[in-house]
């Protein structure tokens, strides 16, 4: 049957905050090394950095770009990636178990977003340092001159302050995976005493502390209340992290599970203000949502995720998605812009070869995998006032299954519509868009649609990610098997 929907003008969710279409590049694999930085490439600039890449890094458009890590950051020393390239230090990485050479480091970084034209955010190490260390490298990137670490920037070659505005206090600080994991009151201690030194140095940045890892982690949400009764007052945002799986090989449950992020928010919502209930505050903690997409073939068991002999840059976590994964993926990025009010940034994890839109070859040619298709329509089509929309849609029932905790987690999803839809509306540029995911596997959904508050409508293009076999993917050689279909090649 028909499924309807009913939008107004004047019922907003919020307006999307430019923050909310980030990415993530790690120190993990060939994500740096090999991905946004190799000097040998035919088509690298004279700072190493890959043109091919940069060129799709635009056509994506994220918007903002976290760095350097990940499970990575919390065994990093930023010192060695500064300063002359011959002199920095080769280090063991414990995250990936590889060799960290250090020729890329903060600086060249910031240099890749400027030429990129993205913001930096960057992440700081509360696992194996400390608050000093987290308050120095405020001080090596935004204060101006005239004290040691400044001076120490000057004389690297970087005159003018970075001038970082977002940063992450550490990562995944509740895994037992990460190095010098930590129990919500250790955190919580350690993040406020470097959140309050860092904004001594620089008042205007904005902090984001670590919430759970996943939802389904054992002290997800005692962790965020302790977390935050230590930082409210310091921090502005507090970090989510999903990675949607079909483990099952359940089609059905994979899209819908992109409904459990919305729970997800919901959730973390209602703890934040719960804390600022208890302190009769009218603070607003907004949402990081710092780490998501879908990830799973290159994720469970050791394994799969090292190469023996601490290699450099191995081709690790290197999935290749196929249909199936960018229809999970765009529900995800519908259910980011229906909380455009509270998820005020957000990061797909990650940008090259490691868990990516983007695949290239080392000294070979770069393409698009199919995620990439709905990052780029999120980020270039979902800026503006999302609109509240009423659905009235057959639903479904699904399990899904998240084995990633110390034992397999089955959710269960009883109403899952089959239209999960967000609608945009751009004041500036006069449009309105509609992004609808149809999670039938077999049914066509005739979409009835009433828009009200607007005088005249018209539609100006139609885009659809569409194929019959799910599992077809993007490579090298058929770079585009998967792409948007425009109005009027929608037979194809
Ligand atoms: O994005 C890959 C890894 O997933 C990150 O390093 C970590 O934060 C998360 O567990």
């Amino acid at each position: 049957r028909n499924v309807d929907v009913l939008l107004h003008r004047d019922f907003v969710i919020g307006t999307t905050d430019p923050r909310l279409f980030g990415a993530f590049v790690e120190h993990l694999g060939r994500c740096v090394y090999g991905g946004i930085f190799e000097p040998d490439h035919p088509t690298a600039d004279k700072n190493g950095f890959r043109q091919d890449v940069l060129a799709l890094v635009r056509e994506l458009a994220p918007t903002i770009m976290r760095y350097p890590g990940g499970n990575f950051v919390s065994g990093y020393n930023w010192e060695d990636g500064v300063g002359p390239v011959a002199r920095r230090p080769r280090r063991l990485d414990l995250a990936w178990m590889s060799t960290e050479t250090n020729a890329f480091g903060t600086n060249e970084f910031i240099d890749w977003c400027r030429a990129a034209a993205i913001e930096p955010m960057l992440a700081v190490n509360l696992g194996t340092r400390d608050a000093d260390a987290a308050r120095n490298l405020v001080e090596y990137c935004n204060h101006p001159g005239g004290t040691a670490l400044s001076d120490l920037r000057r004389e690297h070659g970087w005159a003018r302050p970075h001038d970082v505005k977002f940063w992450c206090l550490g990562n995944e600080m509740d895994g037992p995976w990460q190095m010098e994991a930590k129990t919500p009151e250790e955190y919580g201690r350690i993040a406020v005493e470097a959140a309050k030194m860092m904004k001594w140095i620089d008042p205007t940045i904005e902090l984001a502390a670590c919430g759970s890892s996943g939802r389904r982690m054992p002290t997800f949400g005692r962790w965020e209340d302790a977390v935050l009764e230590h930082t409210f007052d310091h921090v502005e945002f507090i970090s989510l992290h999903t990675y949607l799986n079909n483990y099952a090989g359940d089609t059905a449950a994979f899209i819908a599970s992109c409904d459990l992020m919305d729970n997800f928010i919901d959730e973390v919502v209602a703890i934040a203000d719960t804390v600022a209930a208890r302190r009769r505050s009218d603070k607003r903690i907004m949402l990081s949502f710092d780490e998501w997409n879908v990830w799973y073939r290159t994720r469970r068991g050791r394994d799969a995720r090292v190469k023996p002999g601490w290699p450099v840059a191995p081709p690790i976590l290197e999935e290749i998605y196929n249909m199936e994964d960018a229809l999970a993926f765009g529900g995800a990025c519908i259910s980011l812009l229906n909380h455009a009010n509270r998820v005020k940034a957000a990061c797909l994890a990650q940008l090259v070869n490691v868990i990516a839109p983007i695949m290239t070859e080392t000294g070979g040619p770069a393409w698009r995998q199919t995620i990439f298709h709905p990052f780029a329509h999120f980020s270039n089509f979902g800026r503006g006032r999302v609109l509240r929309a009423v659905i009235d849609s057959p639903t479904y029932t699904a399990s899904y299954l998240d084995p990633n905790g110390p034992q397999d987690l089955y959710f269960r999803l009883p109403a899952v519509p089959y239209l999960k839809l967000a609608a945009i509306h751009d004041e500036k540029a006069g449009l309105l868009t509609l992004f609808a995911l149809n999670r039938s596997l077999t049914e066509d959904m005739p979409l009835q649609v009433r828009i009200e508050g607007f005088s005249r409508l018209e539609v100006a293009q139609s885009l659809q990610l569409c194929d019959a076999d799910l599992k077809a993917v993007n490579t090298k050689e058929a770079p585009d098997r998967i792409a948007p279909l425009r109005r009027g090649e929608l037979g194809r």
